[in-house]
């Protein structure tokens, strides 16, 4: 069945609307979309570590990765962290410059968040079906992280 993205937009904005702590929130949003989006297999939150060039991860849901530090520059993720753009990979295998957290994963979708104008995270979505991610995923995440930004704000940039 093919999923409403406004409805799930609704969705994280009832969850918002809780006013639980940022962590609670994030890990809420996690679990809503890893349980509800049949090809996002492991949603999760990297943000820029205080001072340092380095993403560290956050919420997650889905398997545990290895993967909770990534220096900037590395991975797809950390790529995203140095260009500010949104990056899908329609197939991992074709990447260079990727950080494999498990073989099960095939295409990946990082969308950065911005707080004051500034790249203060991402949100982090692995598949284990090729091609999965879309320009529709893209326009639901570019939002999803808006919401969060816009309620939370700096409360992100000193987590
Ligand atoms: N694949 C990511 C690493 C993080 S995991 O997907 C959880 C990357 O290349 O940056």
């Amino acid at each position: 069945m093919k999923k409403d993205f406004n409805e799930l937009k609704t969705a994280i904005q009832v969850i918002l609307d809780k006013n639980l702590s940022v962590d609670d929130t994030l890990q809420e949003i996690c679990n809503y979309l890893q349980t509800t989006i049949n090809h996002y297999d492991w949603v999760g939150f990297y943000f820029k570590n205080g001072t340092k060039d380095e993403l560290i991860l956050k919420q997650f849901a889905g398997e545990p990765t290895d993967h909770t530090i990534i220096p900037f520059g590395k991975g797809i993720c950390g790529q995203v962290a140095v260009s500010n753009e949104n990056f899908i990979v329609p197939d991992v295998s074709a990447q260079d410059n990727y950080i494999a957290c498990s073989f099960t994963v095939k295409s990946e979708i990082v969308i950065p968040m911005f707080v004051e104008g500034k790249n203060i995270g991402q949100i982090d979505i692995d598949s284990h079906t090729i091609n999965a991610f879309s320009a529709e995923d893209e326009v639901f995440l570019v939002a999803v992280n808006q919401l969060i930004a816009d309620k939370f704000n700096t409360k992100l940039v000193v987590y």
